[in-house]
C-alpha cells in the first residue's frame, strides 16, 4: 500500500513534508521514482501526464490536489474500480473570497483608471459608485460560488446568483437553469465565474451570453479558461459593451507571450493564484482519505464522474 504523488507542474517537497509530519507510517513515493507502480494504492494527483494511471494496476484512490477535477476526469486510463476524490478546504474559500472581493472592489473603486493617470501625471478624481447600488452575478453556486457570494453580500453588494438547479440562498437572488440565464446575465454588472469546468459549462462566456450582460460591465474568471471564448471577450471589449475583465485563469496556461491579453488596456491578469492549495492545510483530509481507504471506509469529497464536479 503506497501513496504516489503524481504532480509534474508542482514542487512535490512540501506535500511529502506535510504528509510526512502527520503520517510517517504511510510509504510515500513521487513519481517518477514511484516504483514498483504496483504497489500503489492511492495516487495524488495534478496537471498529469495524460494517460499515465494506465501504469498503475492496483489504483483505488486518486485525489486532486486541489478543488478543480476537470484535468482529472479527461484522462482515459482513469480505472473504472478507483474513486476520485477532491479537496474542499475553508483557506480555499476565503482565498478566493479575498480576490474576487479584491478584483470587484478594485474595479468598482477604478484603481485600473487611476494606474493609468499616474502613468500621465494625470490627477483626476472621478465620483465613485456605492457598493451598494452595483449588482455582482455570481455564476456556480457550489461550495466555493456560494461562500464568496455570501461575502460579497456581507461586504455590501448587491449579489444575485446563477446555478443549474435552483437553490435557496439569504441575501442571494439565486436563477436556475438555462431558462433564467438571460435574466441572472441582465442584472449583473459585475459577472464572477466560479462553475466547475464540464462538458455543459466549457465556452459558457461567449459571444451570446456576454452580449446579455449591461452594457460596460465586467467579468472578473476565476473558475478555468476554457469557461471563457477568449476572442468573444475580445470583440465585446473593443466595441465598449464590457468595460474589462479580471482573468485568473486562462486558456492556454501559462499565458503564452504573443497572446493579446497580456498587453490588452482593460485586462488585469494574474497567473491562477485566486486560490492556492496549502499543502499544511489539506495533509489531513488526504491523510483521512488514505486510512479510510485502507479500512475500506466512505471517502471524503467524493466526486461525481457523471456529473464532473
Ligand atoms: C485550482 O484551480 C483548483 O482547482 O484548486
Amino acid at each position: 500500500m503506497t501513496l504516489s504523488l503524481i504532480c509534474p507542474t508542482k514542487y512535490s517537497a512540501p506535500w511529502v513534508a506535510a504528509i510526512e509530519a502527520i503520517a510517517p507510517e504511510i510509504d510515500l513515493r513521487v513519481w517518477p521514482d514511484d516504483d514498483d507502480k504496483a504497489d500503489v494504492t492511492f495516487a495524488l494527483v495534478w496537471a498529469q501526464p495524460e494517460g499515465i494511471f494506465a501504469e498503475y494496476p492496483n489504483l483505488q484512490v486518486i485525489s486532486s490536489m486541489g478543488a478543480g477535477v476537470d484535468n482529472l476526469l479527461q484522462d482515459p486510463s482513469i480505472p473504472e474500480q478507483a474513486t476520485i476524490v477532491r479537496i474542499v478546504d475553508p483557506r480555499l474559500v476565503s482565498q478566493m473570497g479575498d480576490y474576487v472581493l479584491a478584483a470587484t472592489l478594485n474595479h468598482v473603486r477604478q484603481f485600473p483608471t487611476y494606474a493609468q493617470q499616474q502613468q500621465q501625471q494625470q490627477w483626476q478624481p472621478l465620483q465613485p459608485r456605492n457598493i451598494d447600488e452595483v449588482t455582482v452575478g455570481m455564476m456556480g453556486l457550489g461550495q466555493i460560488g456560494r461562500a464568496v457570494a455570501n461575502r460579497l453580500a456581507q461586504a455590501g453588494f448587491q449579489v444575485v446568483g446563477w446555478s443549474r438547479g435552483a437553490k435557496i440562498m439569504a441575501g442571494v437572488t439565486v436563477f436556475a437553469g438555462k431558462n433564467q440565464m438571460q435574466d441572472f446575465l441582465s442584472a449583473s454588472e459585475i459577472l464572477v465565474c466560479l462553475l466547475p469546468l464540464t462538458s455543459a459549462t466549457e465556452n459558457i462566456l461567449n459571444a451570446e451570453t456576454l452580449a446579455q450582460l449591461p452594457q460596460g460591465a465586467y467579468l472578473i474568471n476565476v473558475a478555468r479558461g476554457n469557461h471563457l471564448v477568449e476572442e468573444d471577450l475580445l470583440s465585446l471589449l473593443d466595441d465598449d459593451h464590457l468595460s474589462g475583465a479580471c482573468l485568473d485563469v486562462v486558456s492556454q496556461e501559462p499565458l503564452p507571450q504573443e497572446h493579446p491579453f497580456w498587453s490588452h488596456p482593460k485586462i488585469t491578469i494574474t497567473p491562477h493564484i485566486a486560490s492556492l492549495t496549502d499543502p499544511v492545510s489539506v495533509a489531513p483530509q488526504i491523510v483521512e482519505n488514505y486510512r479510510r481507504m485502507m479500512a475500506r471506509q466512505p471517502l471524503l469529497n467524493q466526486v461525481d464522474r457523471q456529473q464532473g464536479y
